[in-house]
């Protein structure tokens, strides 16, 4: 039946149709072509540090336990035991085995790698068509896995792009991340808030990428910051104020950020937030100018991006040092995680300024969130009327410019979501 989708007839010019939304058949489609070809973010590799420490994650509709090794080498195995199938261990789930995964079910073990080391009953097996060297009565391995600066991705296709290729020039999203340490790496730490939008997993991607809606959709949570810090008569905002009241500035303040597009649908735009010059801040500069020099310490800040989009499976922000993962679990299910990393060597005070950011704007009881999943869900619904059929891409189209293969637009483009649908329309027709 996939097959039968004409990809084409479901595109126009700066509009798409809002089945691509909708029908469970193009959702199926999509994890097949694109999930299931594009590198997805699976973790970091600081969530593993010892032999035998494992996550688990999805990558489109397939479970998957990433696992470090006692050589460190890390592996992603499909979540699925060989016998009768059963999930080795609950999806959701992170923690540590010492030597061996061993199924729930009849206790077969497996060694890190997945390697099969016992069966239960193992004498009752001879003289059967078992053989337990056949790596197929193993934990099979995805693909390619690959890792940039700990970021670890994993594509479920043998053949495609190597990752750098893949992530091309929202890369440097990931370096400047990892730059922004003093030691150069980053860890994650603080747990995970998981949000889950009744929506299609697009919708939330996009949205990432809207600079057009803040004004609007986050009316009620900036003016309440406004008049909470008129209350207080500060006159200077507190940090968690300043993030929120920042999303009611003027049509002028979003017009003049600038957007760079990539290849397989990645995008960054600038900083919508000032380098701070704060007590903390000041102490964090010394601390990387301490490990860089000045110069580089200086080049360093100055790249300040707020949301990255890596198409299709996460968004990190480089200046607050989260990372979004989208986990799309239905047509109209989206499962969002959000990760807050240590930047290794930076003071402590910095790590609580990323666990406030993270409170204040993607926790499930953050004033803004809820201003977002709310729309996220309205337009879902929305696109169950008739009428219409087919959603605007226009803003701006046509304006942009390609320099060296980058998009450049201005900052309320609707580029970056066009490029999305540049990417979606290769991958849903074949031809990534
Ligand atoms: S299903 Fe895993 S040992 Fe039987
Ligand atoms: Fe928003």
């Amino acid at each position: 039946m996939q097959s039968t989708i004409a990809v084409s007839q479901l595109l126009r010019t700066d509009e798409v149709h809002q089945s691509i939304y909708t029908d469970p058949a193009i959702f199926d489609r999509e994890m097949d072509m694109i999930f299931g070809k594009a590198w997805i973010y699976v973790g970091h590799d600081s969530q593993i540090p010892r032999a035998g420490d494992y996550i688990t994650a999805r990558i489109g509709k397939q479970s998957v336990i990433m696992v470090r090794d006692k050589s460190g080498a890390i592996h992603v195995l499909y979540n699925r035991c060989p016998h009768k199938a059963a999930k080795l261990v609950p999806e959701g789930s992170c923690g540590h085995v010492r030597k061996l995964f061993r199924c729930p079910y009849h206790a077969w073990t497996f060694q890190h790698d997945g390697t099969l080391c016992a069966v239960p009953f193992s004498k009752r097996y001879e003289g059967t068509g078992f053989d337990s060297a056949d790596p197929r009565f193993s934990m099979p391995h995805v693909a390619r896995v690959a890792s940039y600066r700990g970021f670890v991705f994993a594509s479920l296709s043998p053949d495609g792009p190597d990752l750098a290729t893949f992530l091309g020039g929202v890369i440097s999203s990931l370096e400047n991340f990892c730059d922004r340490a003093p030691e150069g790496k980053v860890a994650v730490a603080g747990g995970v808030f998981r949000v889950l939008q009744r929506s299609n997993w697009k919708i939330f991607l996009e949205n990432l990428n809207d600079t057009a809606h803040a004004q609007a959709t986050h009316e009620s949570s900036f003016v309440a910051a406004r008049h909470t810090a008129q209350a207080r008569g500060a006159e200077k905002l507190p940090f968690e104020l300043h993030i929120i009241e920042g999303n009611g500035e003027p049509n002028s303040f979003w017009e003049q950020i600038e957007w760079s597009g990539f290849d397989y649908g990645h995008s960054y735009m600038t900083s919508i937030f000032n380098a701070p010059q704060d007590e903390l801040s000041m102490a964090y500069r010394a601390s990387l100018e301490k490990a860089y020099g000045a110069e580089r310490a200086v080049s360093i800040l100055a790249t300040s991006r707020h949301n990255t989009t890596i198409y299709p499976s996460c968004s990190p922000h480089t200046s607050f040092q989260q990372l979004r993962v989208i986990r799309p679990l239905a047509v109209d299910r989206t499962l969002v995680e959000i990760f807050t990393f240590r930047l290794l060597g930076a003071p402590e005070g910095l790590f609580q300024r990323t666990l406030t950011y993270s409170n204040v704007v993607n926790s499930p009881s953050s004033v803004v969130m809820v201003d977002d999943v709310d729309l996220y869900n309205r337009v879902h619904e929305g696109m169950a009327n008739e009428t219409g059929q087919w959603v605007s891409q226009h803003r701006r189209a046509g304006f942009e410019e390609t320099v060296g293969g980058e998009i450049k637009a201005d900052g309320v483009s609707e580029m970056p979501i066009r490029n999305q649908f540049t990417a979606w329309k290769r991958y849903m027709s074949g031809e990534v």
